[in-house]
């Protein structure tokens, strides 16, 4: 099996889609995957087309813990650069692909490696707890590594007396504050999808759907998260809608998992949270940079590839490795 990249396809290089008409992607893809060997993990914020073709979903914790056990010499992964960069970490040995490479995330962004090392230079003695959307180098500047299903379990297992700083998510920081009633220090980053959510559109839903239950992503404003039933990781949504015994949900979440909760709750009515002036603004532009046809093209050229600097790669594992020990087993 050729499983080196095609040289013409440069790094930083978005994909170009030229692909004959009579192709159907779908079968392509599979036919790809089983010549490669490779295994396609897929975040629930993909197109559902994407979904469909994946090997495991899940949320951002679930993704690196399938990345970890994966034996694949490929990894295509279908979610932001962040994600696919995780896996890398886990799984140096793999060749992990990202269809688009200039799928990115406002929170990672927000925090420049550089400014991450100044801003804890600040604050001496002080644990770092990063958000997974950070940077791998921001990564390898952090103590322990968290996501929005286990941030509130990391930051209570850290000894009461310690200074805390939490980056990049100042929404998801905030939240694990109130919940632990510990003083966080915050990184002033946001998510550009989940911080559109508009408390003021959620009363009026509220009040024209008064037996709906509100279900919120932690990365939403505090003032959205005060109306929540229910605040969890994307895969703590899904399967609140799926157990619930509410048939009506308004959604504070990236669209793309509905495509899951439809699945898993058939007949159930999926309301989208709104942002200012009714805007349906709950589409993350990075996760979609990800196409049918830019997956065909990243399993054909095995490219564009994530590569890492080794001294980067293991300094930003042994915070990841730190947040496996201190969170829950995954639930069956
Ligand atoms: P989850 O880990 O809950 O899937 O969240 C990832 C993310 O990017 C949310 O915007
Ligand atoms: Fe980043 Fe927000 Fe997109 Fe999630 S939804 S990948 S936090 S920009």
């Amino acid at each position: 099996m050729d499983l080196s990249p095609n040289p013409d396809r440069g790094k930083s290089e978005a994909p170009e889609v030229e692909i004959p008409s009579e192709l159907r992607l779908p079968d392509e893809i599979r036919r790809l995957k089983r010549e490669r060997g490779a295994i396609l993990l897929a975040h629930y914020y993909q197109d559902s087309e994407i979904q469909d073709l994946a090997d495991h979903l899940g949320d951002s914790l679930q993704l690196a813990r399938a990345a970890a056990k994966a034996e694949a010499p490929v990894i295509v992964f279908c979610g932001v650069h962040f994600m696919a960069e995780v896996a890398k970490i886990l799984n140096p040995k793999s060749i992990v692909v990202l269809p688009d490479l200039e799928a990115g995330c406002s929170l990672a962004d927000s925090c420049p490696p550089d400014a991450f090392r100044a801003w804890r230079s600040r604050h001496e003695g002080a644990v770092a707890v990063s958000y997974i959307n950070c940077s791998a180098e921001v990564k390898a500047l952090s103590d322990v590594i968290c996501t929005s299903s286990n941030a509130e379990r990391i930051v209570r297992s850290l000894p009461a007396d310690e200074t805390v700083l939490f980056a990049p998510d100042r929404h998801l920081g905030a939240w694990v504050a109130r919940r632990t009633g510990r003083e966080l220090v915050l990184w002033p980053g946001t998510c550009v999808v989940h911080e559109q959510f508009s408390e003021r559109e959620l009363v009026r839903l509220q009040a024209s759907h008064p037996e709906a239950e509100v279900i919120a992503h932690p990365e939403c404003e505090a003032a959205v998260l005060a109306r929540a039933d229910f605040i969890g990781s994307t895969t703590a949504l899904l399967r609140r809608v799926a157990e619930s015994r509410t048939r009506e949900f308004i959604v504070a979440t990236e669209a793309g998992i509905f495509h899951q909760m439809e699945r898993a709750a058939p007949g159930k009515t999926l309301l989208p949270a709104l942002g200012d002036g009714g805007c349906a603004c709950n589409v993350c532009p990075h996760m979609k940079r990800n196409t049918l046809a830019k997956l065909y093209l990243a399993l054909r050229d095995l490219a564009p590839r994530i590569e890492l600097p080794e001294a980067t790669r293991l300094g930003a594992a042994a915070a990841v490795e730190r947040m496996f020990e201190l969170s829950e087993p995954p639930r069956a």
